[in-house]
């Protein structure tokens, strides 16, 4: 199978079993055709994009009561939902790119389903279907900028992924001291596969920018109103960053940052 056609079905497919395929063993990552760049994702109805605040997420001291845990699990799957999508959107949009660049796309987009089907088992337990709540499309809505796989390494890994380092830490954490080891489990099994996500997102910064110090590249890279102070949460966890291998420069200028929300304010 093509990647074009695979990625595609993922993207543009209306149900969630499309995008659930696993990527098949025999895709072939070659792609001569034109980059093909979809603005928006094909979904079922339930799973239609909402307006942010039509779909409010409890904060993390919500996790202590299972209503509201089962809350921020459904927004948790919704962000996997979209990382599914969205590396599928970058095979599609770079189809030039280094094979091995595109070969780290797919492997990543099956993780991603793997932690979506994980949340969803431990949504099944709160007795909660996925799409049972609206869904945003908080990542889908930062695309318009993303023209070189540089700059999308720079939104998606060393932005969203690098900021998770640090929330699903903070989730498990929360899990644990309710007793739920269950679900705490789920979050350091994707607190660790982030890593390696983030790794990918470092890795491809370097080969991309050439001899531009890494800071720099990233900051020129990123655009508002994504980059540094979106990149972390209130507390920073210095181990998950040097095991993505991040070296110690870029490490300091990331933990010298002030944490910003979505919404501007400060973390
Ligand atoms: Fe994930
Ligand atoms: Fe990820």
């Amino acid at each position: 199978m093509r990647a074009r056609d695979y990625a595609r079905s993922i993207v543009s497919g209306d149900t969630l079993a499309a995008k659930l395929a696993p990527p098949p063993a025999d895709l072939e990552l070659e792609d001569e055709e034109p980059p093909l760049v979809i603005d928006q994702p094909g979904r079922p109805a339930n799973l239609a994009i909402a307006r942010a605040r039509t779909a409010r997420v409890p904060p993390l001291a919500g996790m202590r009561d299972p209503a509201q845990r089962a809350r921020i699990l459904h927004a948790l799957a919704n962000h996997e939902l979209q990382a599914i999508e969205l590396f599928a959107w970058a095979l599609l949009a770079y189809p030039a790119a280094p094979l091995a660049f595109r070969r780290g796309l797919v492997a990543i987009l099956a993780d991603e389903q793997r932690h979506f089907a994980l949340y969803c088992e431990r949504l099944a337990a709160f007795g909660v279907t996925f799409g049972q709540h609206p869904v945003t499309g908080h990542f889908w809505n930062k695309l318009d900028h993303l023209a070189t796989p540089l700059d999308f390494v720079c939104a998606m890994g060393l932005t969203f992924e690098n900021a998770n380092l640090d929330f699903a830490g903070d989730y498990a954490a929360a899990a644990r001291a309710c007793g739920d080891e269950a679900t705490a489990a789920v979050l350091d099994q994707v607190h660790t596969d982030e890593i390696g996500h983030v790794h990918f997102g470092w890795i491809w910064l370097r080969r991309l920018a050439g001899d531009v110090d890494p800071w720099q590249a990233y900051l020129a890279h990123v655009r508002f109103p994504l980059g540094p102070k979106r990149a972390r949460g209130a507390r920073f966890d210095r181990e998950a960053r040097r095991r993505a291998g991040f070296d110690e420069e870029f490490i300091a200028h990331l933990e010298a940052t002030e944490p910003t929300r979505p919404s501007g304010e400060p973390r």
